[in-house]
Parts: structure tokens; C-alpha cells; sequence
């Protein structure tokens, strides 16, 4: 009985450090430098001016299934096509986490393709 007890909780332990594991190796710096880039047309931190999109508002699985919807355009055509091919699929997982977590919607996360 005692020793299912220690056993599960161990297992648990182990669970929770993994976890922490995973967040450390997302240096939110990281994230941060990469999202700088969208700055450069939708304004620092995504609030942007005069008639451009902001992305101040966007959540991470919106932004995430969007940019990589831009990317796998077969004949990319927009800016945005253009900016979304610039990028690993880490590396936009992280612009929309970044953006996410400004907008504090980071409730949902998005299915990530093959990891
Ligand atoms: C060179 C300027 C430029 C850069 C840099 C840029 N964008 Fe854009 N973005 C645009 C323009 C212009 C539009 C609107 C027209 C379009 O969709 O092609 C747009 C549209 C978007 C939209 C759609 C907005 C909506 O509400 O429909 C999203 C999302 C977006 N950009 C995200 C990003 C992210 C994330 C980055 C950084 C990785 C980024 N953009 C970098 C110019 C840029």
C-alpha cells in the first residue's frame, strides 16, 4: 500500500520536472528577438499605427495556425506568405507564444505538426 503510494508520487515528481525542463529550454528572450521582427510592420509589441494590423490581441493558437497557414502556401504571393517562409516551425511556435503570452491567450494551445 505505502510503497504504490511513494511510487506514484515519484512518478509524479518526475512528471512535474519535465515540464519545467520544457519551459526552460523556451527562452522567452528568444521568443522575444524573433517576435521583434513583426515590429518592424506591426508596431513594438504588436500595437501598431495608423491602418495596419496590430497583433497586441492575437492568441498563440490562432497566430501559430495562421502564420503556418501563410507558409504553406503553394504559390505565396502576400507580404505575409513571404515573412511566414522566413521561419523554422520552432521558430514560429515561439512569435506566437511570444504574442500569446502578451495577450495573456495562451489558454489553448495550438496541435503542432510532428512534435
Ligand atoms: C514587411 C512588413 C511586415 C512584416 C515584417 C510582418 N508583417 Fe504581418 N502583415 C503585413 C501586411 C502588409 C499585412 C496585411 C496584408 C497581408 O495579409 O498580406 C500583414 C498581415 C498579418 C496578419 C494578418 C492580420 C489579420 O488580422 O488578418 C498576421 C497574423 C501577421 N501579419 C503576422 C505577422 C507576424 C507574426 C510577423 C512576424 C513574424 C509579421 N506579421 C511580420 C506586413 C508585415
Amino acid at each position: 500500500m505505502c510503497r504504490h503510494w511513494t511510487r506514484a508520487l515519484i512518478a509524479g515528481l518526475c512528471t512535474l520536472g519535465a515540464g519545467q525542463a520544457a519551459l526552460a529550454e523556451d527562452d522567452p528572450m528568444v521568443n522575444r528577438l524573433l517576435a521583434a521582427q513583426c515590429a518592424q510592420c506591426h508596431g513594438t509589441n504588436g500595437y501598431a499605427v495608423g491602418d495596419m494590423d496590430g497583433l497586441f490581441d492575437e492568441s498563440y493558437k490562432d497566430l501559430y495556425e495562421d502564420l503556418m497557414g501563410m507558409r504553406s502556401e503553394d504559390r505565396p504571393e502576400g507580404i505575409m506568405d513571404h515573412q511566414a517562409l522566413g521561419y523554422t516551425d520552432d521558430q514560429i511556435r515561439r512569435i506566437a507564444l511570444y504574442y500569446g503570452m502578451l495577450s495573456g491567450k495562451v489558454n489553448e494551445a495550438p496541435e503542432i505538426e510532428g512534435g
